[in-house]
Parts: structure tokens; sequence; C-alpha cells
């Protein structure tokens, strides 16, 4: 090759490395420099030109060169062959520079030449067949086994780093991968499918091909075969145990076992429930054991779970149940529902009659041998009117009445003593009976007549007026023997009530209502004393439930009585004077003459006739002054004691259109500045004292005179408003008087003539001016006006004469200021 050729080449080269030399220059003084270099490539590569120093004329290399790295002694440094990573991925060399005379004149320097990695290499599987084993249910993801293949390529980059794939498995159904590898670390494991469906008695062995390959830009691969065997899970849920309740062995006792697949687990128990004490442990060989004697009444089974950890206490496979039934044995006597069970029953029911059901308890499990309970009568007190009046049904509890029917008269209680039995055990239990009373007595009252009583009429509301009495010989408290009185004849008012005392039965006599001696002189009462409860059959109320006495009540002379309180009526407020607006009456318990007068009828418009009771009228009534007029009837006896009521009478007096309509208000000051610049006009207001309807008045409005019409209008605004207008400006400066005509339109309507006064005048700054005096009252907007320009007025005066006074002082300048002050009135 010629140095011209190398040249060429050489330039070819820089150009297509990259990273070579500095600055982008390929040429330079000898100093330290790396160089990097992909692998394989063609030989003959200039790698860079070093400029010789005087006086330096040539070159010379050493180090790693392996026979591949050449300096001209020109200074141009290239390889003679591809370069290869893989069996130097660092040259170190070094160059100096010699003079003519071949002695070192620099260096040697460092150059370093890193061989960058091409991917000339593919993976390789250390094995070209592998074999493993797996165990039934592993956990899915958890290596069993690994597959290991290697590359030369840098592993620093993808050309060195490898993936696994499982290409294929042998026998593979429904197109369920059983298998996966992890495909950085090789690792082989069960997929969440073939943790659940792997079966060694189905399938015992499996083959995969498994792949390798780099992941460089033009990947290599590899692949191998693996065998995997499927072993059996051991690790399964324990059978049920059984364990006797109580038992007396030393604990703890093994009951049952578990195992992992594998030696080496941890194991442990865990609760599915919380419980107040958890009577079981594991060992590490996995076997279980109860800590302590178990009671099926306390709890008749456990549930709890055996897991197993790793050394991480990772758990290595899901947990197992382990079932633990307590056997019942009858360690349990049987019990009484309470220390005394009672029942009652009525005197006189027959026999067989069921008393109650006694139910004893047994804590052992139901439904077996060991809490079937048997009952048996053995004993009764008293034996009394004989022994054996009840019997109890073995099996069922049912106590009933085997003899006889009861008496309460020979005992009311009996005291039974019942045996209760299981398998083993005996137990005694108290039964109490109760003989309970029927209704079968009457009251009796202790005297069938309690005479003759005398009251007066006015005796008050409340007052006892006799205490009875009658006996129930039925148990007491009960409403076999408590009694409630009943008035049956001579009270059909309701004048009287009888109140039971709850303890003795004695009944209280009240007077409910007044007593009347007109109405009632005598009363001939009788009572009858009953049972709150019905009697039995066969037993009925007879005569001496029955008890009477007469009440004799005395006259009091009482005041007349009136039939209301307040007695009403209406009237038109037109009626003539002597009508008859009401008749009152009063009646005398004593049916004695009476005589009427009023009280507090201060207007005068009634009168009232002494005897008849009529109330008339006395004079005009007006609805306008009191529309609800009230005053006081008063009815006395005619003769001693006098005795007198007095009653509220109220007269209401309607309304009749009566009065005429009127101005709202006086109309002083009403003005327009003369002489008119347009149509003027004003509003004013009607009213009436008459009573309105709720819309309010509907007055008409019209003028008072027919030739007034070419000068003024008048026109309606609502019902109580209208508008007085001008028709033309040539009013004069003067007051009108102005009729107008407002009716009512009541019933008859009323109508009436009133007069607007209206000033036409000379206006002050919009404001009518009229002279102080012209009205009396109060000051209208012109009087104000006046007044002060009449202050003016005396004020210019005093001015004037002051200004006088100093024009002769100070002589005859200023005209105008003394002429200004010489105001006129202005007129009206
Ligand atoms: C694979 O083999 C290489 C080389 O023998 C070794 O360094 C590496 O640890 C192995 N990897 C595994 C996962 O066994
Ligand atoms: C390797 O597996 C991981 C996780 O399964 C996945 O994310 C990644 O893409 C895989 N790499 C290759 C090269 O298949
Ligand atoms: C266990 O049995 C004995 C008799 O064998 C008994 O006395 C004891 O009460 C029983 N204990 C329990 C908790 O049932
Ligand atoms: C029944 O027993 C109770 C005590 O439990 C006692 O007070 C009562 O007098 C006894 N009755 C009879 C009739 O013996
Ligand atoms: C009760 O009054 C009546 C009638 O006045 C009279 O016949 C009778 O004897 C009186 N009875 C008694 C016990 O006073
Ligand atoms: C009413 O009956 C009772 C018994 O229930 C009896 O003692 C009494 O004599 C009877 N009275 C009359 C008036 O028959
Ligand atoms: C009637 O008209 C006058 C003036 O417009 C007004 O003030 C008044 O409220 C009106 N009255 C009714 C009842 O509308």
């Amino acid at each position: 090759m010629t140095p011209a050729q190398l040249h060429c080449l050489c330039l070819v080269t820089l150009y297509l490395t990259t990273g070579y030399g500095e600055d982008g220059k390929f040429s330079g003084p000898l100093k330290a420099m790396t160089f990097s270099i992909f692998e394989g490539q063609e030989p003959s590569q200039v790698i860079f030109q070093f400029k010789a120093n005087p006086p330096a004329v040539t070159f010379k290399l050493t180090g790693e060169t392996d026979g591949i790295f050449e300096i001209q002694p020109n200074g141009l440094l290239y390889h003679t062959k591809p370069l290869d990573r893989e069996r130097r991925a660092v040259h170190e060399l070094q160059v100096s520079a010699l003079d003519a005379q071949g002695a070192t004149v620099e260096g040697p320097v460092p150059i370093t030449i890193e061989v960058k990695d091409i991917n000339d290499n593919p993976p390789r599987f250390l094995q070209s067949k592998y074999e493993g084993s797996v165990r039934q249910n592993s956990r899915p993801g958890k290596p069993f086994m690994y597959v290991n293949a290697t590359d030369l390529d840098d592993p620093a980059t993808p050309n060195g780093q490898l993936s696994y794939h499982v290409l294929i498995q042998l026998p593979k159904v429904s197109e369920i991968m059983y298998f996966q590898i992890n495909n950085k670390t090789g690792g082989i494991s069960l997929t969440p499918d073939g943790s659940r469906s792997l079966d060694p008695t189905k399938n015992l062995n499996y083959n995969l091909v498994i792949s390798v390959r780099d992941m460089g830009e033009h990947p290599f691969s590899d692949t191998t075969s693996v065998d995997i065997t499927v072993k059996e899970n051991i690790w399964k849920m324990p059978e049920p145990v059984e364990i006797i309740e109580n038992s007396t062995d030393p604990h703890p006792i093994k009951i049952t076992q578990v195992q992992w697949n594998e030696p080496g687990a941890r194991y442990d128990l865990v609760e599915k429930e919380k419980l107040p004490r958890f009577p079981f442990s594991i060992d590490q060989n996995g076997d279980i054991f109860v800590t302590q004697p178990l009671d099926h009444e306390e709890k008749d089974s456990y549930v709890f779970h055996a897991i197993a950890t790793d050394e991480n206490r990772k758990p290595l496979a899901a947990p197992l149940q382990v079932y633990v039934k307590v056997k019942d044995i009858n360690d349990n006597p049987p019990t009484c529902p309470s220390e005394k069970t009672v029942f009652e029953i009525q005197e006189n029911e027959n026999i067989g009659s069921d008393i109650g059901t006694f139910t004893g308890h047994d804590m052992d499990e139901k439904n077996t041998e060991n809490s079937l309970l048997k009952y048996k009568l053995v004993d009764q007190t008293p034996k009394f009117p004989q022994d054996n009046l009840f019997m109890i049904q073995t099996y069922l509890g049912l106590l009933q009445l085997s003899k006889q029917s009861l008496k309460k008269q020979d005992s009311s209680q009996y005291n039974l003593t019942i045996e209760v039995s299981d398998k083993d055990f005996k137990t005694v239990c108290l039964v109490q009976v109760n003989v309970i009373d029927i209704n079968d007595q009457i009251p009796i009252f202790e005297k069938s007549d309690y005479g003759n009583l005398t009251f007066a009429e006015n005796t008050a509301v409340g007052t006892t007026i006799l205490v009875i009495q009658a006996t129930d010989s039925d148990e007491p408290f009960t409403g076999s023997s408590k009694i409630q009185y009943l008035i049956t004849k001579g009270d059909s008012e309701g004048r009287l009530g009888v109140d039971t005392d709850p303890q003795t039965n004695a009944g209280y006599v009240i007077l409910k209502k007044p007593l009347d001696f007109e109405a009632a002189p005598i009363l001939n009462i009788m009572v009858k004393a009953e049972n709150l409860e019905p009697l039995v059959s066969g037993v009925n109320y007879n005569e001496s439930s029955y008890a009477s006495f007469t009440l004799f009540v005395t006259n009091v002379n009482e005041a007349p009585q009136f039939s209301q309180h307040v007695f009403q009526a209406e009237v038109r407020e037109d009626v003539a004077i002597g009508t008859t607006v009401a008749k009152m009456t009063a009646v005398d318990p004593e049916g004695l003459d009476l005589s009427y007068s009023l009280k507090g009828e201060e207007r005068g418009w009634l009168r009232i006739d002494r005897t008849t009771g009529d109330i008339l009228t006395a004079a005009r009534l007006d609805r306008e002054t009191e529309s609800l007029h009230r005053v006081q009837v008063v009815a006395a006896e005619t003769t001693k004691p006098f005795l007198s009521s007095t009653v509220e009478f109220h007269l209401t007096i309607t309304d009749v259109n009566d009065n005429p309509p009127r101005l709202a208000k006086d109309y002083i000051g009403l003005s327009f500045c003369y002489p008119l610049k347009g149509p003027e006009s004003l509003i004013f207001a009607a009213t009436d004292d008459d009573k309105q309807s709720f819309r309010g008045p509907h007055f008409t409005f019209s003028l008072g005179s027919e030739h007034l019409k070419k000068d003024w209008e008048v026109s309606k605004i609502n019902g109580t408003h209208a508008r007085l207008s001008t028709k033309h400006k040539g009013f004069e400066e003067r007051a009108y008087n102005i009729p107008i005509r407002i009716n009512d339109g009541g019933q008859p309507p009323l109508e009436s003539l009133v007069s607007l006064t209206v000033t036409f005048c000379t206006c002050v700054e919009g404001s009518c001016y009229r002279p102080v005096g012209q009205q009396p009252g109060r000051p209208t907007v012109g009087m104000a006006v006046g007044i002060l320009l009449s202050t003016l007025l005396v004020i210019g005066i005093i001015l004037a004469v002051v200004f006088i006074r100093i024009k002769k002082n100070k002589g005859g300048d200023n005209v105008e200021n003394t002429q200004a002050s010489e105001v006129k009135p202005l007129r009206d």
C-alpha cells in the first residue's frame, strides 16, 4: 500500500468512524489519546496521524499491539486486521517520537484503543437439555427451576443482554400455558392456570422448548429442551376432627397434622373468628394439638386455618382449613326454669283441665339423649282434700288436674315437687299452683233503705249527701269483689252520682248538678251495687244488691232568670221613635212578678216597658254616632227581697244614607297665576259620613250652574276625586266662586252643592301673592310671601330714611339707591 493510497483510505475511514481524534481533527502533535473503534471492521484502517516535532523525525509504537496496530515513520497510526472485542476489549499502546539517531525525544505517551462491541456472538444455553420437577398447586410465579444461557457480547450493550421465552409446551390442552419463564432470569414457574390445573394423576410429564435471544439489532437465538415432572401436592386440608368434650387425658393431645411439600416450612395456626380462648397449637412438623379440655356447651365446633410460610414469613400456599367438632357427653344435669314456677287455676275447673306446661332445661346437645328430659310429680303440699290432685305428662311436662275440681276454701295454694331427669341426672323443681276465685258472690247492701234526706235547692254541686255501703265476699281487690254503684231510678236528670272508695267499697252519693225545687222537689232514688266483672253463670243479682233513699229538696228564693246572658237586636238608624226593637223576658223561679228597667242608657235612645219588657226607641238613632249601642236590662222582683238579674242588650244600628256628601277638606287658597299661560286644573275630593260599601264611595261631580260650562269643566277621576279645569285663558285677575254638585249615589241618593273659590292672581316666583289677613286661620303660601314682602317694605322705608340722611350729609349722589327702596305693595 502506497502512502498516497493510505492517505486516501485514511480520510474515508475518518469520516466513517465516529469519535476519532479531537475537535474533528485527524492529525496533531503527540499526546495521550483515547480512541474507540468498532470490532470486526475491514483491516488497514487509519486511526490518527501524529505530527513530528523537530528534532523528532520518526515514531515508534509499543504495547498491546497484538500484531494488529502499526505506526508509519511519518506518524500514521492504523490497524492491519479487524479488531475483536471478545479477545481484547481495550488495547493499551504507547507511541514515542524518535530523532534521526533513533533516540526518544518525546513519549512514550499512552494511546488507548477501546474496542466497541458489535453483535457477533449468539447466546448459548449452558445445557442442551434440562430436567426439573414441580409440585402440584405450587404458587404461580415462584420459579421451581432455572435455565441459563450466555452471550460473549458486551453485557453492557443489547448485544449481550438475553431474553428467555417458552416456545413450546407439550402437551398443551385448549391453548392454555401451564408454565412461564421469567424473560430475564430464566426462572421457570407455573402460571395461575398451571397452579390450578396440574395434576400428576392426569399427566405426569411435560416438555418445554425454551428459546433465548439477545437484544442486538440483528438478534441471535438458541433453544433448549426442558423436561418437567409433576409431583403430588401433600399440602392438603385434613379430615374433620372430632374431640370428645371434657376429656381427662393429659394435654396437649395431637388431633391431626398438615405438611408442606418441601421440608423447612414454618407452620402457624390462624383463628377464623376471634375467640376468648383458642385451645389449639401446631409444631414445626405440622402436627396440630388441642391444648386443653373442650366444652361442647361452650362451643360445639371450631374452624381455623393452618398456614405454611417460608423463612421470610411469606406464605408458601393458600391456608388450609381445619374443622374440629366437639362431641357432647352428658355432663349437664337438667335445670329448673326458675326457682319456683307459678301456675294459676280457677275454682271449679273440670278434671283433666290443663294448668300449664312445665319445661326444664338441659345444656347438653339438643335432640340427643343427653338433653331429653322426663318429668315426675313426687310431692304435693297440702294433701288436702286428698293427695295426687295433679298429674304431669312424662315427656311433655303438661300439668293437669287429675282427681277433682278445686275450692279456694279448701286451699288457695298447692306446692308441688317435680323431678326432672335426663339419662344420668335428676333435678328437683318447685311448682306452686294458686287457686283463683271466681265471681260467684253478689254485692249485698248493709241496708235496703237509707231513709229521708233533706237538702236546700242551692246546695253546692260536689257536696256529698250520703254514704252507702255494700260488701262482696269474693276475693278482695279483684274485679269480682270491686263494686260500682248505679242510680237506677229517680234521677233522670243525672243530678246525683256515686263514687266508690276502692279500699272499702263505700259509695259516696255526690251532687253532680244543682237541685231544683221547682222542677223536682222529691227524688225517690234507687241504687244498684254491681261488680266490675260479670257474675259466673247461674249467679244473679237479687234485691239485696239494691238500696233506696228519698231526697227532699227545700225551696230557696232565687233571683229572676234570663234565658241568655247577652241579647242582641238590629235596627235601621231611621226607625220611627217608639218602635219596638226587642222584647226581654225573665222568669222568676218562684213565679213572682217582675219589673224591667234599663241601666247605662246614656244617650236616651231606648226605653223599656216596665211590665212587658219591650224595648222601644226613645229618640232618633244615628249610626254615625254609635253603630253598636249597649245597655243593660235589669229584671227585679216587685216584692221583697227584690232579687234581680242583669243582662246585656246590644243593639246594632244599620246604616241609612242620611248624610249628604261634602268636600273632603277646606279648599282654601286655590289659585292660578294671572294671566293664564295655558290650561290649568286642580284636583279636589269629596267625602260622606254614611257607611260605605267595601269598594268605597262612588260620588259623581258636576258644575252647579249651566252658564259656567263655557269657562270651566269638572271631570271625575275616581269615586272620590275630580278635576276642575279651565276652558280658556280669558279670566280676570280676581277670585271666582264655582258651585259644584256632588251626588253620593246612595239609597236614596243625596246631593249637595259646594263651592270652590279659585283666585287668579299675579305670581311672585310661581306663587300667588295675597295681602295678609284676608283669610282667617292658618297662613297660606301667598300669605307667607305677603308677610315677607311687608317686612321687606318696612326695612326698605327705614333704609330709605337712613340713605336720605346720608345723602343729605354727603351731598346728592347715588339717587338710584334711594329709589330702589320704594317698593309698592302687590295687589291681591
Ligand atoms: C448462568 O451462568 C452464568 C455462567 O456460568 C453464571 O454466572 C450465572 O450465575 C448463571 N445464572 C443462573 C441464573 O444460574
Ligand atoms: C420481559 O418480561 C417483562 C414482564 O413480563 C415484559 O415487560 C418485557 O417486555 C419482557 N421483555 C422482553 C424482551 O420480552
Ligand atoms: C366435666 O365432667 C365432670 C364429670 O365428669 C363434671 O363434673 C364437670 O362439670 C364437667 N365439666 C364441664 C366443663 O362440663
Ligand atoms: C308453699 O311454699 C311457700 C314457700 O315457697 C310457702 O310460703 C307457702 O306457705 C307454701 N304453701 C303451702 C300451701 O304450703
Ligand atoms: C220519710 O218521709 C215520708 C213522707 O214524708 C214519711 O211518710 C216517712 O215516714 C219518712 N220516713 C222516715 C224514716 O222518716
Ligand atoms: C240474694 O242472694 C244471696 C246469696 O247470693 C242470699 O244470701 C240473699 O238472701 C238473697 N237475697 C234475697 C233478698 O233473696
Ligand atoms: C283617586 O284618585 C286620587 C288622585 O289621583 C288618588 O290620590 C286616590 O288614591 C284615588 N283613590 C282611589 C280609591 O283610587
